[in-house]
């Protein structure tokens, strides 16, 4: 009953304000306060609705509250009606709007609010305002009662709008506490396409060291692009050397093992990973997370996604759904090349994995959320929604890509017949051990991008919009390249060490990426940020276990593809004897 009523809400909100939409207001026109949360200034992802707090409401009424989307919704935004009466170009003399009569209960809320730096989010034309709830001088509490909103308007248009707190009052039990408001319309020559730039934190983000990394990472690549190449040139001019007789062994053969090492292993190779489905799910899982990761830097690229709330998700949410055939057709084809006969579950798991991993920790963290009551507790509905998703769009769509996928790719065509029995696998010195080179391979990767990773958490943690999107896709393709080479060079260790085990060692030594990041992410909280309490540490740690997963599955894919490429190439050389 109460999602039904939201739901006519919303639709008499988005009948009866589209001028919201589209940002154009007439002279008078009603112009829409919306408050949103309130909550620690140090725990900025800890939020509660702002009517949690026993404010006040304006006279003027309206529709009080809607989730416009889906993303809102998830990403914790409450945006209730403030009551407040503000008419485009029409200025309003200083005047109370409500007031409250603290009483002994109302009045610990305050102080406890005033206590934990609590400020609060309020929206005007979707443009962000935000002000603090109260101060703390020689131990007594005062909270700001007016409000003076200074807005600049172009034309038609809401430029920026300044929040001014004044009027501050002593906190005491049993005093009645006027709110009061003024408006101030100033004509600004401001281009509405340039009204978020104010929000943007050039000297954060052009910083010479972000500019530097960038260099650094750069440089990197074309190392390892090198490293790769070379050993490639040598693996396939040995081949020519042995026919033409033309010996030249240098210093580097010596050193990187057995001369022939890789290609006693041809008969093994290409057999297929242990726990072969759950193995197909993974890479498929990642062809979709990667497809997903570089299509929302590009429409975030070409869209300038910051400017509006939550859109950024909602992209998110809408590429994952249809992207999903290219889950089912990698995966699905993957796991029919090495024989897999159960390809329902394969698809099933494939399918559910990430949406399951990431319900399941938002699920654990909601449970929190309630108990706080945080506006970050996903509603219902919302929940329904997602659900919904996966099973009506996220499943048949995998379902088809398997299909097509099976039928258009899933015939072995490996270069090398595979043995009958498998080869044991020699005694190798302890650093050639998988584990070993599991644990070496996330090094470089992780060197490549830790410092975008630094203004990526800064920018989810402490509220600075992120916009340098061309940054990041920069360092997602550098991240790309490097994860290829150091698992190529991986392998090739592997291989030499005649261990034939390299697409879950590949894989991993990709993924372990994200096990750097999340050591990284650990540092951040404790050094970088001054969360505190169950709900922000749970909060942190489950998202950015969730972020992690993801990069770890992304460099996984690419890293095993990488080299599977390479694999085929340097086994089409053999001759088999
Ligand atoms: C808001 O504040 C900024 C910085 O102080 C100022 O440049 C701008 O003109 C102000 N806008 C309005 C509408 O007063």
């Amino acid at each position: 009953m109460h999602n039904v009523h939201k739901l006519i809400v919303l639709c008499l909100v988005v009948g009866a304000y589209s001028d919201e939409h589209n940002h154009i207001y007439g002279d008078n026109e009603e112009v829409i306060l919306w408050m949103n949360t309130v909550g620690p200034y140090h725990n900025r992802q800890e939020t509660y609705a702002y009517f949690s707090l026993p404010f006040c409401v304006g006279s003027k009424d309206t529709i009080n509250h809607y989730h416009e989307t889906l993303s809102e919704a998830l990403q914790g935004v409450e945006l209730e009606f403030s009551g407040i009466d503000i008419e485009f170009k029409s200025n309003v003399q200083k005047g109370e709007y409500c007031a409250v009569q603290l009483n002994e209960d109302k009045y610990k809320v305050f102080v406890y609010a005033v206590k934990n730096h609590y400020w609060y989010q309020m929206y005007i034309d979707d443009l962000p305002i935000w002000g603090v709830v109260g101060e703390i001088k020689d131990n007594n509490y005062y909270i700001w009662t007016h409000k003076k909103f200074e807005i600049g308007y172009n034309g038609k248009q809401i430029i920026d709008v300044n929040l001014t707190s004044e009027d501050k009052v002593l906190l005491t039990p049993n005093v009645k506490l006027s709110f009061t408001y003024e408006v101030i319309w100033k004509p600004t020559e401001t281009k509405f396409e340039d009204r978020f730039d104010k929000y943007l934190d050039y000297n954060f983000f052009q910083h010479r060291i972000h500019w530097f990394s960038i260099f650094n990472s750069f440089m990197m690549v074309i190392f390892l692009v090198g490293l790769v190449s070379m050993i490639l040139m040598r693996t396939l001019r040995k081949d020519y050397a042995r026919y033409s007789k033309d010996e030249d062994i240098d210093d580097m053969e010596r050193d990187l093992g057995d001369e022939y090492g890789w290609k006693q292993v041809h008969g093994d190779v290409f057999r297929p990973a242990s726990n072969s489905l759950v193995f197909s799910s993974l890479i498929g899982a990642g062809h979709q997370v990667t497809t997903v990761v570089f299509c929302v830097i590009v429409f975030a690229i070409l869209g300038e996604l910051y400017t509006e709330r939550g859109s950024l998700l909602s992209t998110a949410i809408f590429v994952y759904a249809i992207t999903s055939p290219i889950n089912g057709y990698f995966g699905g084809s993957l796991y029919a090349r090495m024989g897999g006969k159960l390809w329902i579950r394969q698809m099933t798991v494939s399918a559910f994995m990430l949406p399951a991993f990431v319900c399941g920790t938002a699920f654990f963290i909601n449970f929190i959320a309630i108990y706080y009551h945080a506006s970050r507790a996903i509603p219902f509905g919302t929940m329904v929604a997602v659900t919904c998703i996966c099973l009506f769009i996220i499943l048949p769509l995998t379902l088809v890509g398997t299909v097509l996928g099976r039928n258009l790719a899933g015939q072995p065509d490996y270069p090398c017949r595979i043995n009958a029995v498998p080869r044991p696998i020699p005694e190798k010195k302890w650093f050639m051990e998988p584990g070993v080179i599991i644990l070496m391979g996330g090094i470089l990767p992780f060197a490549s991008i830790f410092i975008e990773m630094y203004f990526i958490f800064t920018s989810f943690w402490a509220y600075k919009i992120y916009y340098v999107y061309g940054f990041m896709l920069l360092v997602f393709i550098i991240l790309m390249i490097v994860t290829v080479c150091v698992t190529i060079v991986c392998t090739y260790f592997l291989l030499n060490a005649e261990d034939y085990r390299w697409q879950w060692t590949s894989f991993l030594a990709a993924a372990s990426t994200s096990a750097y990041v999340y050591i990284y992410a650990i540092y951040y909280f404790f050094f970088k940020t001054k969360m505190y309490g169950l709900f922000q540490t749970a909060f942190y740690f489950g998202y950015m276990a969730l972020f992690s997963g993801a990069l770890g599955i992304m460099c996984g894919t690419v890293g095993y593809v990488g080299t599977s490429v390479f694999v085929r190439k340097i086994y089409s050389t053999v001759k088999i004897d």
